[in-house]
């Protein structure tokens, strides 16, 4: 028996790469899944529903229960259907694994306002809207059955939260706010027993296999494939499961046979005026602070032991 016996699955962006091994994964541990796809190329052209629908096929032909969505995330009634879709096929909703979303990578002098509004909107607008519909619905249970309900929502950032891109500043912005918008969406959450987490994760796909880093993912000739996106989803089906019912607001990162755990924001430095700060009593404390280090290379824009 599955981890995820009688749970309801909802994942976004499922027809392809990361979100269809985390429905495949999900449904061989026993969940019913909503395979949501908009069904849109790497940059988000086009529409086409034969990739989710290839997924419940390939779900169903190992003996899981699966149905298609087709809606777009970043679309409010859309993804209020995902929901509704859930409880219509299975009689309830439990999970959501938020994925869905392309790329229009531009460096950032040359980004154009439409690419910044259309990643910002698939990304961050399309997390929100499904995590809302969700919470909406798992509070409105929680508050009919007595205060608490099974919930997890999980959600894909990137390490180009991190480390803020140059060439991607729509994404890393995004995927930054990710974060903020999972751990807001946790603590409103906790009381009814509804965790939130956020995991940044490094897989071939249809995203990563054109530009820059296609090199960096590709498959080796022989020996462990460390970028298939299925080494990914067990950390989902384990926080999507009972086991991780005291984790929340937590960020992880996930690829091969590593998983990080990364831990809270850290004060590198405070520093108190006597009185009201003067722009010569910040040179005096901050600039000091700085001396002998170089921009970029020692700020927080560069993570340690990455
Ligand atoms: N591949 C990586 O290494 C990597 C690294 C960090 C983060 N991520 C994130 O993982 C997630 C999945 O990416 P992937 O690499 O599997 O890419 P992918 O292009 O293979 O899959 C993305 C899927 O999302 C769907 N989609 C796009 N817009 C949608 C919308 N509006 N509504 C519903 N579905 C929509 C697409 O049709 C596609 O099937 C993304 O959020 C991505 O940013 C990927």
């Amino acid at each position: 028996m599955g981890v995820l016996e009688g749970k309801v699955a909802v994942v976004t962006g499922a027809g392809r790469g990361l979100g269809r091994a985390h429905a495949i994964a999900l449904a061989k541990e026993g969940a019913r899944v909503v395979v949501n796809d908009f069904g849109v190329s790497a940059d988000g052209q086009g529409r086409d529903e034969s990739a989710g629908r290839g997924v419940v096929e390939e779900i169903k032909a190992f003996g899981g229960e699966a149905v298609t969505h087709f809606g777009d995330v970043a679309d409010w009634n859309d993804s209020k259907g995902m929901i509704e879709t859930a409880v219509k096929a299975f009689g309830d909703f439990h999970i959501l694994v938020s994925n869905a979303g392309f790329l229009r990578d531009k460096m950032f002098f040359s980004m154009s306002e439409a690419d910044f509004d259309a990643v910002i909107r698939v990304h961050l607008k399309g997390h929100f809207c499904g995590m809302r519909h969700a919470a909406e619905y798992l509070r409105n249970k929680a508050k009919a059955d007595g205060g608490q309900v099974y919930g997890r929502l999980l959600s894909t950032a990137s390490e180009a939260a991190l480390f803020f891109d140059p060439g991607q500043p729509n994404y890393s912005a995004a995927k930054a706010g990710i974060i903020a918008v999972t751990n807001s969406a946790a603590q409103a959450l906790i009381r009814v027993g509804v965790t939130a987490n956020t995991f940044m994760p490094r897989a071939r796909t249809a995203m990563t296999s054109t530009g820059p880093s296609a090199q960096f993912f590709q498959k080796p000739e022989t020996g462990f494939d460390a970028f298939d996106p299925a080494h990914t989803s067990p950390l989902v089906c384990w926080l999507a499961s009972p086991a991780a019912a005291n984790v929340s607001g937590n960020v992880f990162i996930v690829w091969g046979k590593e998983i990080t755990v990364l831990g809270p924001p850290t004060k590198a430095a405070t520093y108190h005026a006597t009185e009201a700060w003067s722009v010569a009593e910040v040179g005096k404390h901050v600039g000091r602070h700085f001396e002998g280090k170089l921009p970029i290379k020692d700020s927080f824009i560069m993570p340690n032991n990455f």
